[in-house]
């Protein structure tokens, strides 16, 4: 009898704290009840997967997949592969000798959105392989395969949030030692997502331009997230706003964990919609959608506050309310969602 078995891995939101992971800062995410689930049996030879998201279906050798493993490269992965294959192969590749899977994968997440699709696929395919390693292992994971499949300089915020999730909390995340604290989201608190209508594209963004300013101003001044305003001036004045953002968002992170902790959503929400002008002003990621939906949403009563969520550069907004200020996210835009904090990825049965 060949047994069936089920992974699933949540996508996540952040709820403040953008481009800090990869300089050392701060973040507050939680792992959303939107994932990506696998369902299907361990072979011993090769990989094949169908989707419900994707057309066609992925068939790869795994004896042909480890002749090809090379160290990890950025965008190593054979580009005749479709996206989703890449992802395949890449996970594959650093899994090392594992064993192969026959499935299908279904997903609740929309891809593009800026709620970690492609993090969470990464993570619910390793758990599929069989990687044995402990969460940390399986974020970083994660990570090298992202670069590795296309080649984006990703931090560890998708993958840390989608492994280490846990219900009813978000997660204040030092991305300087990785340290993990829980904070309870109230629960007579709605965090409403909803999508602006523009596709986000990370391979082809400004992404690795953004992480190397960040890395650019820090050689200068030091780690941002300890650097001084006074600093600053040392800086070109574009660098100086790219290392602004990193330093005022982290002080706001801080801030934010605070208020939610005291059960303070207004304080939270206000720091929300500063992270947002601050992503748009200083980082520019934002674009004129986002910006848009951010005011419509501030302007709901019961909103407390709203902003991009993830790189920017289009995707969703995050908005936190009182419950019910939203009963119909996707009557704003046509895509929306009231989502609720989960547990982070897991093998349903084994
Ligand atoms: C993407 C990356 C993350 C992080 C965010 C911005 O989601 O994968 O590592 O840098 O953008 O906060």
């Amino acid at each position: 009898m060949i047994d069936t078995i089920t992974v699933h891995a949540p996508g996540r939101v952040n709820l403040i704290g953008d481009h800090t992971d990869y300089a050392g800062g701060l973040a507050l995410p939680c792992a959303i009840d939107l994932g990506v689930t696998i369902r299907g049996h361990r072979t011993p030879e090769f990989i094949a997967l169908t989707s419900d998201a994707e057309p066609g279906s992925i068939r790869l050798r795994l004896d042909e997949l480890f002749a090809q493993r090379e160290p990890t490269t950025s965008g190593a992965i054979d580009d005749t592969l479709p996206l989703w294959g890449r992802y395949v192969a890449a996970v594959a590749q650093e899994c090392g000798i594992g064993s192969g899977f026959e499935g299908r994968v279904t997903s609740t997440l929309p891809s593009g959105a800026g709620l970690s699709s492609s993090a969470a696929f990464e993570i619910a395919l390793a758990l599929a392989f069989d990687f044995p390693g402990p969460p940390m292992e399986l974020a970083r994971l994660g990570q090298r395969a992202e670069h590795r499949a296309v080649g984006v300089p990703c931090g560890l915020l998708d993958q840390m949030s989608i492994v280490l999730g846990t219900a009813g909390h978000a997660m204040l995340i030092d991305f300087a030692d990785l340290t993990h604290t829980p904070v309870t989201i109230p629960e007579d608190l709605d965090i409403v997502v909803v999508h602006s209508g523009q596709e986000r594209q990370l391979v082809d963004s400004k992404y690795a331009e953004r992480r190397a300013s960040c890395e650019l101003a820090a050689q200068r001044i030091g780690p941002l997230p300890g650097a001084a305003l006074d600093d600053l001036s040392d800086l070109d004045p574009s660098l100086a706003k790219r290392a602004r953002h990193v330093m005022s968002e982290c002080a706001r992170v801080r801030d934010a964990a605070d208020a939610l902790r005291r059960n303070d959503p207004i304080s939270v929400g206000r720091l929300m919609t500063e992270s947002h002008a601050s992503l748009r002003d200083d980082f520019e990621v934002s674009t004129s959608a986002l910006d848009d939906l951010v005011d419509r949403l501030v302007s709901i009563d019961g909103v407390f506050g709203a902003r991009l969520t993830g790189a920017g550069f289009g995707g969703c907004v995050v908005a936190i309310c009182e419950r019910g200020a939203i009963p119909e996210p996707t009557a704003l835009t046509g895509r929306g969602w009231i989502l609720r904090p989960a547990d982070g990825a897991r093998i349903i049965s084994d």
